[in-house]
């Protein structure tokens, strides 16, 4: 099968004036379409700095980043935010919904610079935050919702423009462990269900069990188990 995202030999070195910190030190690996891939290491190990290039957040100092065969570590930022908005569903661990706005408006807002029409969007918005059982939370603002609740928000707007990839910065890091788990069987239904390519970053072991392929990083290097 065909690799929806590979990354060779990347390097992100931030430069701190006297001081270079290599936080990815020549990180190479592929993800096939329909893998859920986990990826693991300690706090401080690269984890969501490598998530950030593989989501086309950022781009590696050395090193290319290819997204469907097509090498993004060239690209613009303009053209990057477009493939981002195409291709990839990103899930923050701070959940980053707007205070202000309701659970289906936090969940239209990635659309709006899009052709549909705004009532297709809205029924859309509707139809994937039933699905993550929020039927009755639509017009709730994040402040008028559980963590886990707004977990699943955040991954409805994830999920809004149809993303393959889905990217997921410690999904479960900021809910108890019985919504985690239930966050974690949603985006299994996801991958196995409607064969989306997920990748979950964290730091508990436990999720490996999702996974079928394991990253595991550790000072910017991936180590073999
Ligand atoms: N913009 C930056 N400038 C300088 N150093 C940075 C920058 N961003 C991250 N770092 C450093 O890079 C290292 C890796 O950070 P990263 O956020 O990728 O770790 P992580 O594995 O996600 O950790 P955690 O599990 O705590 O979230 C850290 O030591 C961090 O201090
Ligand atoms: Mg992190």
């Amino acid at each position: 099968m065909e690799n929806v995202l590979e990354l060779k030999d990347v390097w992100k070195i931030y430069d701190l004036g006297k001081i270079k910190l290599e936080v990815l030190r020549g990180v190479s690996f592929y993800i096939k379409k329909g893998d859920f891939v986990v990826v693991l290491g300690p706090s401080g190990s690269g984890k969501s700095t490598l998530l950030n290039m593989m989501s086309c957040l950022d781009v590696p100092t050395k090193g290319q980043v290819f997204l469907d065969g097509k090498d993004v570590s060239v690209f613009s930022e303009d053209k990057l935010a477009i493939v981002r908005g195409e291709k990839i569903g990103f899930v923050f661990q701070q959940f980053n919904l707007l205070p202000h706005l309701t659970a289906i408006q936090n969940v239209v807002l990635p659309t709006l610079f899009r052709g549909t029409s705004f009532q297709e969007k809205t029924e859309r918005a509707k139809e994937i935050l039933s699905s993550v059982g929020l039927s009755s939370r639509l017009n709730h603002k994040p402040s008028e919702l559980s963590g886990g609740e707004k977990q699943r928000v955040a991954i409805s707007r994830a999920l809004i423009n149809n993303p393959e990839i889905i990217v997921a910065d410690e999904p479960t890091g900021n809910v108890d462990s019985k919504t985690g788990a239930h966050i974690m069987e949603l985006l299994e239904n996801l991958n196995k269900k409607e064969g989306r390519t997920v990748v979950v970053v964290t730091h508990d072991a436990e999720l490996e069990k999702f996974s079928n392929k394991i990253i595991r990083i550790r000072d910017g290097n991936l180590i073999k188990k």
